[in-house]
């Protein structure tokens, strides 16, 4: 039987089974963040209720179950991307935060006037706005790699702005705002041909495809563990070796130090050197839960429920009149944007609500992709593993309702 009519999975979920003001919920906003699974939510219950105490401090028994619990998280991380070792797995608040990590503390020191960053036009503003900030500071240029009107970057022009003064090539692997799968490691080779190093935004990948930092060759990569089953404000950044290691820290505080005087302070080892501060104990043991729950599933069945959502779900809205999808890339997630002739997707949004349908609306945080779409919103609904057929009727059924009640 197809997944479509009888998803094991939905049991795993506690949220999805509610009735919100009389309507049976349809959560598809996946991309925004995924639900949580049981695993992941009784852990951080456990950590609060038994096991709370702060990490890498304490010499007493909660303390060191919290470190082993926290480095343990750091092991099945570097073991699910292939990091080639667990130093280089650095928590950080999420992907935003790791973004500005590299652009300040990478960027304030190796970049400098004239040089090329590239960035494409699918971008989300937190892989935009922090190269922006540096490049003004530093005298550094960003360019724009073009996108099709398919949603997919045009490697012959990116090859063409592949130049001598591209010292930074900064790209998303999946379009939160299209779905759309770039070639990322197409694109890293090209960039490593001209000596750029490149930084991935693996945010929405990671929940649905096997990520590999030594099959792509990153220089950088991240993503935030709230999209991948797990809690909000913990992310990873992960970076090669060599990189981290000439990197100055982020930001100053404590863990991040080896020695402290007044006249000098000298920094701890990666990946502490850029941890300062009390981290997100709970929701880094959870995010650990979180890698468990992924694996448990596998990439292969992810990749199975999510095909037959997406094509399904293509299908029937495809057959709404009026209906036009932003986003037809042949390689993509399950993420399907969307705006129909004549209603304003905020309008669209509110009275979707009204029928349990939880959609994204807006500018998706791209409003460059926006502007190159000529709209100033769309609306997106997002797939993952605990959806079913049973969510895209609902989904396309009120559509149908309220371009009635437009007409
Ligand atoms: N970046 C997240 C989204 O696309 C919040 O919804």
């Amino acid at each position: 039987m197809s997944y479509l009519q009888m998803n094991p999975l939905r049991k795993d979920f506690p949220v999805i089974d509610q009735v919100i003001k009389g309507k049976r919920l349809c959560y598809l906003d996946s991309a925004a963040t995924t639900l949580k699974p049981i695993m992941v939510i009784d852990e951080i219950d456990k950590y609060y209720r038994s096991e709370t105490s702060n990490v890498h401090r304490g010499l007493y028994w909660l303390s060191e179950n919290a470190t082993f619990k926290f480095e343990e998280t750091r092991d099945k991380i570097a073991s699910l991307i292939n990091s080639p070792h667990r130093s280089q797995v650095i928590f950080t608040k999420g992907t935003t935060e790791a973004v500005n990590l590299v652009a300040q503390s990478y960027g304030r020191s190796f970049f400098k006037k004239g040089d090329v960053i590239l960035l494409s036009q699918m971008e989300h503003h937190s892989n935009i706005v922090p190269w922006q900030m540096i490049a003004e500071e530093v005298g550094a240029i960003i360019k724009m790699i073009p996108i099709n009107e398919k949603g997919e970057i045009i490697l012959d022009e990116y090859k063409k702005l592949l130049k001598d003064n591209v010292k930074f090539v900064s790209v998303v692997y999946v379009s939160n705002a299209l779905g759309t799968i770039n070639p990322a490691k197409e694109m890293i080779k090209l960039a490593h041909e001209k000596g750029a190093k490149v930084f991935i935004d693996a945010a929405q990948a990671v929940s649905h495809l096997k990520v590999d930092v030594m099959d792509l060759d990153a220089d950088f990569l991240a993503f935030s563990g709230h999209k991948m089953f797990g809690p909000t404000g913990v992310g990873v950044l992960y970076g090669k070796k060599e990189l981290l290691e000439n990197m100055p820290p982020y930001q100053g505080g404590g863990d991040m130090i080896d020695v402290v005087t007044f006249e000098k302070t000298t920094y701890n080892n990666l990946p502490h050197k850029f941890e300062a501060g009390t981290p997100p104990i709970a929701s880094v043991i959870a995010l650990g839960k979180a890698v468990d729950y992924l694996l448990q599933v596998g990439f292969q069945k992810i990749h199975n429920i999510e095909t037959e959502l997406l094509e399904y779900g293509t299908k029937k809205l495809s057959s709404i009149p009026g209906l036009r999808i932003y986003g037809e890339a042949e390689n993509k997630t399950s993420v399907i944007s969307f705006g129909i002739d004549g209603i304003h997707p905020h309008d669209l949004a509110s009275l979707i609500d009204k029928e349990g349908v939880a959609i994204r609306t807006g500018h998706h945080c791209t409003q460059p992709l926006m502007k190159f779409f000529k709209v100033t919103a769309t609306c997106r609904a997002s797939f993952s593993i605990y959806n079913n057929q049973e969510d895209i009727d609902q989904l396309y059924v009120s559509l149908l309702k309220i371009k009635t009640f437009f007409e």
